[in-house]
């Protein structure tokens, strides 16, 4: 068959993001108010979950719809071991305002203010140098970070009306204290003192990120930020949608019980969906249609190597671990019995 129309792999946005139509249209209501009212509008949200769930892929299309309405998007991701929040916001802001013309370059003036400063925030002494200290002593404080965001919201909102500026942070678990607190201080700030201004945030977090949060000093992140637990799995029809519309608008057809078969053994669960309906679509002689046969040729296989990632170094299960007793060798198909289905 030519090219998959699935997308297995972290962070890959699928061709349908099933099951997410409410979080969507709430997003897109609240892309709505905070244009007529500004920050006081906003819902700073972080989506929570496992990993493999789509946290990523939502968010992506979070800011693919907020661009379409003519915000700019900076988007951030939090690595372990690494104090690069921050820093890379205003890396990027660096290069951004290097261009001769534009809402950066109109906001230098407060961004190089920023940029020669330390990170540092109160309660933590934490002064990580973000590049040569022009003022030692000096600290960038929640306050002039948020006054530098406005700031630029407000100019991209002289090119583009209806803009404003997002902010997202991915595997918000993985930054440091400093960075997570200074980044709630920011948007706090910004409720504080900037409330006209067009600026929004969204992150996701592994299911621990409230703890990190607050270890990091943030007292109330149940208050600051709006929580949403994205589920393990995907809703049977929206787990049957997700594997079979990508197909249906390329013109290929899943024979029913080949969707359900994806379905059974996935669980609706997403990254495993993806994987799955990929492996089927390449098994599959083509050139419009997807058999029962296509995906019991393609299971095994990918099973296995679900397997041997999932199973610890001493070859036990890990708790998660739903592929130690599958597939069942030899191979055999009952849609209605799958033994990793407990749907039925
Ligand atoms: N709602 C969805 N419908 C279909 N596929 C999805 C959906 N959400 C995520 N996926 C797929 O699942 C996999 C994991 O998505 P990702 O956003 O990286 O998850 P997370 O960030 O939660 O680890 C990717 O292959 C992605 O294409
Ligand atoms: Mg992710």
């Amino acid at each position: 068959m030519r090219d998959s129309v699935y997308t297995p792999g972290a962070g890959h946005s699928p061709r349908v993001l099933a099951g997410r139509d409410d979080i969507l249209r709430d997003w897109q209501l609240m892309l709505n108010d905070v244009d007529a009212r500004g920050r006081v509008r906003a819902q700073d949200i972080v989506l929570v979950g496992p990993r493999g769930v789509g946290k990523t892929a939502t968010m992506s299309a979070f800011a693919a719809l907020a661009t379409q309405q003519g915000f700019e998007c900076v988007n951030l991701q939090g690595v372990v071991g690494q104090a690069g929040l921050v820093e890379s916001l205003l890396q990027r802001a660096q290069t951004r305002i290097a261009a001769e013309s534009g809402p950066w370059h109109r906001t230098r003036a407060a961004f190089e203010r920023l940029s020669s400063v330390n990170i540092s925030v109160a309660g933590f002494g934490g002064g990580l140098s973000t590049r040569e200290t022009k003022q030692p002593g000096t600290r960038l404080n929640a306050g002039s970070l948020a006054q530098a965001l406005a700031e630029l919201a407000g100019e991209i909102r002289q090119d583009q009306p209806h803009g404003g500026l997002l902010v997202t942070v991915d595997e918000m678990q993985a930054a440091t204290a400093v960075d997570l607190a200074l980044v709630a201080a920011t948007l706090h700030r910004l409720n504080v003192d900037h409330r006209s201004a067009v600026v929004l945030f969204a992150g996701t977090g592994l299911p621990f990120t409230a703890e990190v949060l607050r270890k990091a000093g943030v007292t109330h992140p149940d208050r600051l930020f709006i929580l949403q637990d994205i589920p393990l799995t995907l809703e049977v029809a929206d787990a049957r949608y997700a594997v079979i519309e990508p197909a249906r608008e390329a013109g290929v057809t899943w024979e029913p019980e080949a969707a359900d078969l994806i379905v059974d053994v996935s669980n609706g669960y997403p990254a495993h969906l993806q994987l799955f309906a990929d492996a089927a679509w390449s098994a599959a002689p083509g050139p419009d249609a997807i058999t029962l046969v296509d995906v019991q040729t393609s299971l095994p296989a990918v099973g296995a190597q679900l397997e041997r990632r999932t199973l610890g170094p001493d070859g036990t299960a890990s708790p998660t671990s739903r592929w130690s007793s599958w597939p069942p060798s030899p191979y055999t198909v009952d849609v209605h019995q799958s033994p990793s289905s407990p749907r039925h």
